[in-house]
């Protein structure tokens, strides 16, 4: 008999090589490189054809009417998914263990219970478990269905002759399909898996969640490896720290990605937070130095977000410290080095502690003005207004750059109550009454501003 082929794949991306090695080199993850059977590929040869059905072509206009989408009246997660959940479509919500995505999804479950026929079923807790958490959060009395299982076989089968319309697969982790030889966990066991639940979804037209835990360790395959065969991936994130936990779209077929939904993790579950800028600058504390206020985007929302920068002096020794928590720190490299050479400013010797406060990342270049106006006040000691808000992009000549969606950003800070916006030149479409616009054009009008 032939010996069956051995292979090694990351369980964080999927890449696969002939021989064990530390590090992937395709996705630069340590050690999550697990040994796995190779799955028969089916030995391709060409078919000719022979044997096969003639595919029906149509046009691009259906005769039939789509079903319309399903609102799961959860405001925050309809918009993330793009308007509420699209019938045979597959959701992975992938994310940190105990972050709350299986509490997210029994709400889920338990408020559409009403109008559609929702099946909840769990590899990972007990029924008993279940029934606790959803007593705990109140929805005992909804109409879930629930079960427990890891085999595939068994849940196609159940569901078969069901007429489900929502069914969420907790987690697909735990998982296990007998056409794979592989245990479950495996990155060939949890795709195997995924493809027969997504193959039954689509066939009976139901919306179908997959759980998948983000793992640090590598022992499971991560959601990475199921991003490209599912509609829409879904992360929540968010800081065991802190109660805000973030739902964002990474991948979206219907739907605009980087959309983001904000929950809050309360002793009854996961809350809406409509107006998350509130919370974001709950504990802000004005006339203390080093802090400034973003207004910054995420999809299509403005998001009001606090700065903050700590400066000491470096009497150790060694090179001075860069310790940055919610940004880039080669973006804080650059805004540095443009304060230095433009402006004149020293941050030599100077350890420089930033941080987004609240726990959040902030990926925009939009926040490079909130960041100079926060290591700016951070230097000289003097705070900035409390009631100022900051946007722009800061260029390599010290020029500040426009963004998108300006009107936006300054509509949320006048509705927060902010006096004055700081911004770039030139954008001429914001006009309003509520809050005073103060345009710059460089850092150096920076610096003057701040004085
Ligand atoms: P869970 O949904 O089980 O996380 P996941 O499925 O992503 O692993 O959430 C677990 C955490 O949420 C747990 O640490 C307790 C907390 N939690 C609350 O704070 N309030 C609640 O009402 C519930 C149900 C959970
Ligand atoms: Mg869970």
């Amino acid at each position: 008999m032939k010996k069956a082929k051995k292979q090694f794949v990351c369980g964080e991306c999927g890449a696969v090589y002939p021989r064990w090695q530390g590090q992937c080199t395709a996705c630069g993850a340590w050690d999550t490189l697990t040994e796995e059977t190779v799955v028969d590929e089916r030995q391709t040869k060409e078919t000719g054809g022979k044997g096969g059905k003639k595919i029906k072509l149509e046009g691009l206009t259906g005769k039939e009417e789509q079903k319309p989408r399903l609102k799961t009246g959860i405001e925050e997660l309809d918009r993330v998914a793009g308007g509420g959940l699209v019938p045979g479509s597959a959701i992975l919500i992938g994310g940190d263990p105990g972050i709350g995505k299986s509490t997210l999804l029994l709400q889920t479950t338990a408020a559409l219970a009403q109008k559609a026929n929702c099946v909840y079923i769990s590899g990972e807790e007990s029924m008993d478990q279940i029934r606790l958490r959803a007593k705990r959060l109140g929805l005992e009395k909804t109409d879930v269905h629930l079960g427990t299982a890891i085999s595939v076989r068994d849940i196609v089968n159940s569901l078969e002759g069901e007429e489900p319309e929502v069914v969420v697969i907790d987690s697909i982790q735990t998982m296990f399909s007998d056409l794979v030889d592989a245990a479950p966990g495996t990155v060939s066991q949890v795709r195997a898996s995924a493809y027969e639940l997504i193959r039954l979804a689509k066939r009976k037209n139901f919306v179908l969640f997959l759980v998948g835990h983000v793992t640090k360790e590598g022992t499971l395959a991560g959601p990475r490896v199921l991003e490209h065969i599912v509609d829409t991936v879904l992360y929540f994130e968010g800081d065991r720290g802190h109660q805000f936990r973030i739902l964002r779209a990474v991948k979206n077929r219907f739907g605009a990605t980087d959309e983001i939904g904000v929950f809050e993790m309360t002793e009854k579950g996961l809350a809406e937070v409509p107006n998350p800028s509130a919370l974001f600058l709950a504990e802000r504390r004005g006339n203390v130095s080093g802090g400034a206020v973003f207004a910054g985007l995420e999809g299509s929302r403005p998001l009001l977000i606090e700065v903050q920068a700590l400066i000491s002096n470096n009497v150790s020794g060694y090179a001075p410290k860069r310790a940055v928590i919610g940004w880039d720190g080669n973006r804080l490299s650059m805004v540095l080095a443009v304060l230095e050479t433009r402006c004149r400013l020293s941050f030599a010797n100077k350890d420089i502690y930033l941080n987004i406060a609240g726990g959040l990342k902030v990926s925009e270049p939009a926040a490079d003005l909130a960041v100079a106006a926060a290591l700016i006040s951070g230097l000289t000691g003097k705070p900035t207004a409390a009631d100022d808000v900051f946007f722009g992009e800061i260029g390599l000549s010290g020029e500040v750059r426009s963004v998108p969606q300006s009107g936006l950003r300054v509509k949320e800070a006048a509705k927060l109550g902010f006096h004055q916006v700081i911004m770039p030149k030139g954008r001429k479409s914001v006009t309003t009454n509520d809050i005073r616009i103060k345009e710059i054009g460089n850092v150096l009008s920076l610096v003057e501003a701040l004085e």
